[in-house]
């Protein structure tokens, strides 16, 4: 990455979705999680964010889609550690733009951050690694610290600030593979994941038994990965998914992402499978499903959620790129 005289600068990076679901921090405040994770980067839906470290001004001002934010918590942990690494005391203008179509139901934290790493890196003249720029954006949000890297990658949790990012993962040789986002509710949701995963760690008396899971689930997911098993790689992403929505079943109080839309996809699964049709479903922190597929089966299948949910509910992606610096734009 090429240092900038400019103090601006411009990054894309996608979002992702979770395989091997991050559900707690050890650490809040430098986002320390409790187990490693895995993720697929999506080549449909990015941020695209420009950062400009200006003197004249006296606090950071961040626009979201054009609408200024007055919550400038997770972005200010992001730029004041790049002021620390830059030695300046400049704030920035950070004006975001997520092309995450609300109708595909994706959060858009994880794009949103590696992009403002990304760009306030550059900006401030930095010359980071992915691997800084991981550790970065993992100070914003945790899946933020994956979205740098393109197709599968995981998080290595660590414990400090030092070594906790992600890598990308070598080795897969699971190449075929696609996304049906069905959108159940674009709605904000009422609990974070941050509040969400806390509450979990605190009060499921599950939580212990989570760590365990995760590094069983992890070892069996790269080994579904490393020799291009599909059905391995369904079926431990698909346990997965509701082993973490177990945890939200059985926290104090207990509260869930589900809908009655989101247990309507599930059985539309079970019976498409039920059928021979190959597909499993994994799901957010929130009540809309992805349903992962290959090529072989994606018309059917999307035809199929089409018909039932209708076309604007539904939308396809495939693996996606690692995180883009643009050159430089003049002020
Ligand atoms: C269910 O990364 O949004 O999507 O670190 O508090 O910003 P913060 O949480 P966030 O949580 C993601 C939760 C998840 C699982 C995952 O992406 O691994």
């Amino acid at each position: 990455m090429t240092t900038s005289a400019n103090n601006t600068a411009t990054a894309i990076a996608h979002t992702n979705i979770a395989l091997i679901k991050y559900w707690g921090k050890v650490n809040e405040q430098i986002t320390i999680p409790y187990t490693g994770s895995i993720s697929l980067t999506l080549d449909q839906f990015y941020t695209k964010t420009k950062v400009t470290f200006d003197p004249q001004l006296t606090a950071d001002q961040l626009l979201v889609n054009g609408k200024i934010q007055t919550n400038l918590t997770k972005v200010s942990r992001v730029l004041n550690r790049v002021r620390q690494l830059a030695g300046s005391e400049k704030f920035a203008i950070i004006d975001s733009k997520n092309f995450v179509p609300t109708s595909a139901g994706f959060a858009s934290s994880a794009s949103a951050f590696a992009a403002l790493a990304g760009a306030s890196a550059t900006a401030a003249g930095l010359s980071l690694t992915h691997q800084e720029l991981s550790k970065l954006a993992r100070l914003g949000s945790g899946s933020a610290s994956r979205s740098i890297f393109g197709n599968f990658v995981e998080w290595l949790p660590g414990d400090n600030d030092d070594n906790s990012y992600a890598v990308p993962m070598t080795d897969v040789t699971l190449t075929d593979i696609a996304v049906i986002a069905v959108n159940i509710n674009s709605q904000s949701k009422t609990i974070s994941s941050s509040q969400g995963m806390q509450l979990s760690a605190n009060t499921s008396p599950y939580y212990s038994e989570w760590q365990n899971v995760v590094a069983r689930d992890l070892v069996n997911l790269k080994h579904a990965l490393m020799t291009n098993d599909f059905a391995l790689f369904g079926q431990i992403s698909e346990a997965n998914a509701m082993r973490m929505h177990a945890l939200t079943l059985s926290s104090l109080p207990p509260f869930t992402y589900f809908e009655p839309g989101t247990l309507e996809v599930i059985e539309t699964i079970q019976a498409l499978r039920a059928d021979g049709i190959e597909c499993y479903y994994t799901i957010d922190a929130g009540p809309n499903v992805k349903v992962l597929t290959q090529t072989a089966n994606l018309s059917l299948i999307k035809d199929h959620l089409v018909d039932q949910f209708g076309p604007s509910r539904i939308s396809v992606a495939h693996p996606g790129p690692g995180i883009e610096i643009l050159e430089h734009e003049r002020n």
